[in-house]
C-alpha cells in the first residue's frame, strides 16, 4: 500500500519486547507501548471532555496502544487550573464526559490512566498563581496554549493550603475511579507544581518541604499516598518525573546522590510505575542525571516497579534498545502518538507512518487533524498481543 505523501514508510519490527505483555498493579498491558500525555485543552469551557475527545482517545487503543495516559486534567483545588479549555476532575458533569471516553479506550481494547496535574505557578490561564516560595517562573508563557508574556510571580503556599491540594488530588482521583479510569497519574513533571516543589531554585522553603532533594521530594510522596488512600487498591496509581521543565530544557538532577534521594522518597510511597518524561529533550540525552547517572536502571532498582521512559521514542529500533538494555519496561510516546494515533500497528505490520510537524502542536486544530488524518488512511486492525 502506498500511503498519503505526508507518510514515510517503515520496515517491520519484529522485537522482542515491544509486543509482549505487562502486568501493573495486577492489570494486564497487552504491549510495551503508552500514549504519553498531551495536552489537547479542546473542551468548551466547563472542563468536560466531548464527544470529539472521546473518538480522539480512542483512536490511540485501536491503533494498538496497551495504554493511553490522558492529557493533564486539573484536580480539585485551589490554583490547580494551567490553561483555558482544559479537561478536569471536579463536577459529576466532567466524570460523566470521562466515563465516555473510558469506555471507548476499554471497547477498542485499550487500558486508560487520568493524568492529575496542577499546574502552580506555570498556570497559562490564571493570574494570581501559588508555589513553593515567591519565585517568578523563568521563560515566558506557551503562545500556544493561549498564553503571553512573563508568568505571573507566585504566592508561597501556606500548609493549610498544600494540605487542601493533597485532598485535591485525592478526591479527583477517586473522581477518575468514578469514571472507570484504570488508574491515575500524578504529574510531577516538566515544571509544573509538583516539579516546583522538586526543583532548588523554585523552592527555597526553610520548612519540611525544603532544603535537600528528599524534603523538595515529599510532597509529591505526600500526594501519591493520599492517591492511593482515596482510591483503595482500586487503580493503578504512577507517578511522573522529569529533570527538564517547559520553561527550562536544561535543568539536570546533579548527580546520583540527588536522583537516589528522590526516587527513595516517592518509592517510599508506594507508586505502581514510575514514568520519566524527557521534556524537550531525546531520552538518549534526558536519561541522565549531569555527572551521566542513568537514571532508568537507577529507577528500577529503586522502585522495584515498572518504569516507563519517554523522549523521542517514536523510532522503533531505538525503543526496542531500551527495553533490552533494561533502561526501563515501557515507552511512551507523543508527538510520534499525535502524528499518528495508529504508529503501533503500523510499525509492526510495516505500514507507513505519518511523522510529526511542529503544525501539529496548535491544540484546537491538533485533535481535528489527528481524526481527519485517519478518516484518509485505512483504519487497521488491532493486533492481538
Ligand atoms: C502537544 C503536547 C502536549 C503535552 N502535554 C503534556 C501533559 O499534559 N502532561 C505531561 O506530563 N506532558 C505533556 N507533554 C510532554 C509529553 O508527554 C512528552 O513528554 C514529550 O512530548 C516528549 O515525548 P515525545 O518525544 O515522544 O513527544 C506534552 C507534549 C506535547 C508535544
Amino acid at each position: 500500500m502506498s500511503g498519503p505523501a505526508d507518510t514515510v514508510p517503515s520496515e517491520p519490527v519484529v522485537p522482542a519486547h515491544l509486543w509482549q505483555p505487562i502486568e501493573v498493579a495486577g492489570r494486564e498491558l497487552a504491549n510495551r507501548l503508552a500514549v504519553a500525555p498531551m495536552s489537547r485543552v479542546s473542551t468548551t469551557g466547563d472542563g468536560v471532555p466531548t464527544e470529539q475527545m472521546r473518538d480522539y482517545y480512542a483512536t490511540f487503543a485501536a491503533g494498538g496502544f496497551g495504554l493511553v495516559i490522558t492529557e493533564g486534567i486539573y484536580p480539585i483545588g485551589p490554583g490547580a487550573q494551567g490553561y483555558a479549555d482544559q479537561p478536569a476532575l471536579v463536577t459529576d458533569a466532567q466524570v460523566a464526559g470521562w466515563r465516555a471516553v473510558v469506555d471507548a479506550v476499554h471497547q477498542a481494547g485499550g487500558l486508560i490512566i487520568a493524568q492529575l496535574m496542577h499546574a502552580g505557578a506555570l498556570s497559562q490561564f490564571l493570574t494570581a498563581t501559588v508555589g513553593p516560595s515567591v519565585h517568578t517562573p523563568r521563560g515566558q508563557k506557551l503562545a500556544e496554549y493561549g498564553g503571553s508574556g512573563p508568568y505571573p510571580t507566585p504566592s508561597a503556599l501556606t500548609q493549610d493550603q498544600i494540605d487542601q491540594i493533597v485532598a485535591g488530588f485525592a478526591a479527583s482521583a477517586a473522581l477518575a475511579a468514578a469514571a472507570g479510569f484504570d488508574g491515575v497519574e500524578v504529574h510531577a513533571a516538566n515544571g509544573y507544581l509538583l516539579d516546583q516543589f522538586l526543583t532548588d531554585y523554585t523552592n527555597t522553603r526553610t520548612d519540611a518541604y525544603g532544603g535537600n532533594p528528599a524534603a523538595r521530594a515529599l510532597l509529591a510522596a505526600q500526594v501519591l499516598t493520599a492517591v492511593r488512600a482515596s482510591t483503595g487498591g482500586r487503580l493503578i496509581v504512577g507517578l511522573r518525573l522529569s529533570q527538564a521543565k517547559v520553561n527550562d530544557s536544561r535543568h539536570r538532577w546533579r548527580d546520583e546522590h540527588e536522583a537516589t534521594a528522590v526516587l527513595t522518597t516517592v518509592a517510599a510511597a508506594a507508586p505502581d510505575y514510575l514514568h520519566l518524561a524527557g521534556e524537550g529533550r531525546p531520552w538518549t540525552q534526558s536519561g541522565q542525571a549531569a555527572d551521566g547517572t542513568a537514571l532508568g536502571p537507577l529507577a528500577r532498582a529503586i522502585t522495584g516497579v515498572p518504569v516507563i521512559v519517554n523522549g523521542g521514542l517514536h523510532d522503533p529500533a531505538l525503543a526496542e534498545e531500551v527495553l533490552h538494555t533494561g533502561q526501563a519496561d515501557l515507552v511512551s510516546i507523543g508527538r510520534g502518538a499525535l502524528a499518528d494515533p495508529h504508529w503501533p500497528t503500523k510499525i509492526r505490520t510495516g505500514g507507513p507512518t505519518r511523522e510529526y510537524t511542529d503544525d501539529m502542536i496548535t491544540p484546537s486544530a491538533s485533535v481535528q487533524n489527528t481524526m481527519d488524518f485517519l478518516r484518509r488512511t485505512d483504519p487497521p486492525t488491532r493486533q492481538a498481543p
